[in-house]
């Protein structure tokens, strides 16, 4: 068992319409409803659009609600964006910064993403801080040193250790249905812990990458597994719920 409270995140990506993802927004608040009191943490992260409603049917039920990414700044003329304060406003407590996604598919560099951080903890956001390596480069043995690197330089100077979260996510895990094994994804733990430094211990690590029910409890019997980052799996509430069921 984790030494740290568990967290589950549902990362929804770009699923969801208003209709469909209220729906699954109240059907998972229903369940963590019913399973009061929780022992772990359970975060929705809906499309941007979602955000609203979500917040809405959220409120009052143990699941805190996450944006997706955020600006590095407050306000400004940014088309297109929104910053973390406005993810606040609308009653979030989390935003992920840093997913493959937006590394790979936008182009962000980690120096980036370490404003992002940092811009996500200044209007009172925990930031979800995704690193992880690509096939080639878990292929090429250097996935540890790519895994530090995109640390180090993911985070800012003045980074807030309780306001962050870090998510191992190997590209080549995410949506593909392959995985690492529990084992290996617990030595990646260890190693991104020693990278965090002497306040590592208080930082939980999620794994993210094609969990699903019937693979999360062998990753969550990893002690040092302090939760999931689940991407398709999250889209149906009975599967996103017997993978939180493994959290406790
Ligand atoms: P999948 O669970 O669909 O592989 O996605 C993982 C992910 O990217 C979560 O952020």
């Amino acid at each position: 068992m984790s030494k740290r409270r568990r967290l589950v995140v549902a990362n929804w990506k770009m699923y969801g319409r208003l209709t469909s993802g209220l729906v699954l927004a109240r059907d998972i608040a229903e369940k963590a409803e019913a399973a009061r009191p929780l022992n772990f943490d359970v975060v929705l992260c809906p499309p941007a659009t979602l955000t609203w409603a979500c917040s809405d049917a959220l409120m009052g039920t143990p699941v805190m609600l996450g944006g997706q990414d955020c600006h590095t700044a407050t306000h400004g003329a940014y088309t297109g964006d929104i910053s973390a304060a406005m993810f606040a406003d609308l009653g979030c407590r989390f935003v992920i910064v840093g997913h493959s996604e937006r590394r790979h598919g936008h182009g962000e560099p980690s120096e980036l993403i370490a404003q992002k951080v940092e811009a996500a903890q200044l209007a009172g956001l925990t930031a979800i801080l995704c690193v992880g390596e690509t096939a080639a480069e878990l292929e090429s043995g250097s996935a540890s040193e790519i895994i530090e690197k995109q640390l180090k330089d993911s985070l800012p100077q003045n980074v807030k250790m309780a306001n962050l979260v870090v998510a191992y996510e190997p590209v080549w895990a995410i949506g593909t249905g392959q995985q690492p094994s529990p084992e290996d994804v617990a030595a990646v733990h260890r190693t991104i812990r020693k990278a965090l430094g002497e306040i590592g211990p208080s930082v939980r690590v999620l794994y993210g990458g094609s969990v699903n029910p019937g693979n999360a409890g062998a990753l969550l019997a990893q002690e040092e597994i302090d939760g999931v980052l689940v991407g398709s799996a999250s889209l149906n509430a009975d599967g996103f719920w017997a993978i939180a069921e493994k959290c406790q």
